[in-house]
């Protein structure tokens, strides 16, 4: 069903939602806006429609895809929710949070989907577009952020373009994302609640809600959260963390201010005020165009590693980790 070559790009109105949930409905690819970033979308309940999202991506096939579905009701369908999942899914969706438990036995998500684990990794976005589209569809859709694998997600429809036409059916652009990171991902299995990605909501937001701290991750490792790759956001340039001072042929990727008006090929600011939410926000869409400049590398300026900045560090390491 891939349309070889043709990836009609809709404006996310009612009649794109319709056309897009008709995609998924015959095993298409459609991508489309969540809270977080936009999603790479096919039925999950369809191993062929799985195997075309990796396919599209380019990714190994051992790595797991998050669920996507309309209402915290269709995920309770899906898997065995304990007293600390629910907790979370009641404080936190709809919302940038992906909850992995063990599948239920009516899961729905195909075995391709899970790579063959027994637990399902499932998410309520809170994007009214996503939302609408889940609705409308009424099934599980698993969805990847919509990038080919290794590189930044897409934050914008324009990314998701540059990055997949010709290997998807459709683009249902709804604008820019707001949160910019993807969703964090906390896995509630054998009486322990684990970070398994730092992401959209703070690990203190989470404790909060819990009243006790996260605990230690044991599962970090490729067979469980594979998207865990060291070097999962790639961009083309090198990237240099922690920089003291900058290059003239490098391009800077700032926050705060600290490297305002230096010389160099480029100056973004994740956030002059040092909002790490718009930090978040402005993370992938910055190193997208940074990236563009052509510059030989990425100075980046250091970033506090409280609240969201954990997962903007986590993500910042990924882009500097070694390519192999
Ligand atoms: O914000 C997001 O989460 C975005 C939007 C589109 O919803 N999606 C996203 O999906 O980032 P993806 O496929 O790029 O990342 C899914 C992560 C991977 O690290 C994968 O290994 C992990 O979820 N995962 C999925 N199922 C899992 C499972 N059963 N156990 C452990 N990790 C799992
Ligand atoms: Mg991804």
């Amino acid at each position: 069903m891939k349309a070889e070559g043709a990836t009609e790009g809709r404006k996310a109105g009612p009649e794109g939602i319709q056309a897009a949930a008709a995609v998924l409905d015959r095993g298409g690819l459609a991508a489309f806006p969540t809270e977080t970033v936009y999603g790479l979308g096919g039925d999950a309940r369809s191993g062929a429609a799985v195997a075309r999202i990796y396919e599209a991506k380019g990714r190994p096939s051992f790595n797991p895809l998050i669920a996507h579905v309309a209402t915290p009701a269709q995920a309770f369908a899906q898997g065995r929710f304990e007293a600390a999942a629910l907790q979370l899914a009641e404080a936190f969706w709809p919302g940038p949070l992906t909850l992995v438990v063990p599948a239920a036995p009516s899961c729905t998500v195909c075995d391709l989907a899970r790579a063959g684990l027994p637990t399902v990794a499932l998410r309520v976005p809170s994007h009214p577009v996503a939302k609408a589209l889940l609705q409308r569809f009424g099934a599980p859709v698993a969805a990847p952020s919509a990038n080919r694998s290794g590189r930044i997600s897409p934050t914008t429809a324009d990314h998701v373009a540059a990055d997949l036409t010709g290997r998807i059916d459709m683009i249902l652009n709804g604008g820019p994302t707001h949160v910019g990171l993807e969703s964090t991902i906390v896995a509630c299995l054998d009486d322990s609640v684990e970070l398994l990605r730092p992401g959209g909501i703070p690990r203190e937001v989470l404790e909060g809600v819990l009243g006790r701290p996260l605990d230690a991750s044991r599962r970090i490792g490729p067979m469980i959260a594979p998207g865990l790759l060291a070097s999962h956001y790639a961009p083309h340039a090198a990237v240099r963390l922690d920089a003291g001072s900058v290059r003239p042929d490098e391009a800077v990727l700032d926050f705060g201010g600290r490297f305002e008006g230096a010389a160099c090929i480029a100056h973004l600011d994740l956030s002059p005020e040092r909002d790490l939410r718009e930090a978040a926000a402005n993370l992938f869409g910055h190193l997208h165009r940074l990236d563009a400049t052509g510059a030989r590398a990425i100075a980046v300026a250091p970033v506090p590693l409280a609240g969201l900045g954990e997962a903007i560090t986590d993500r910042l390491r990924r882009a500097a980790a070694p390519r192999d």
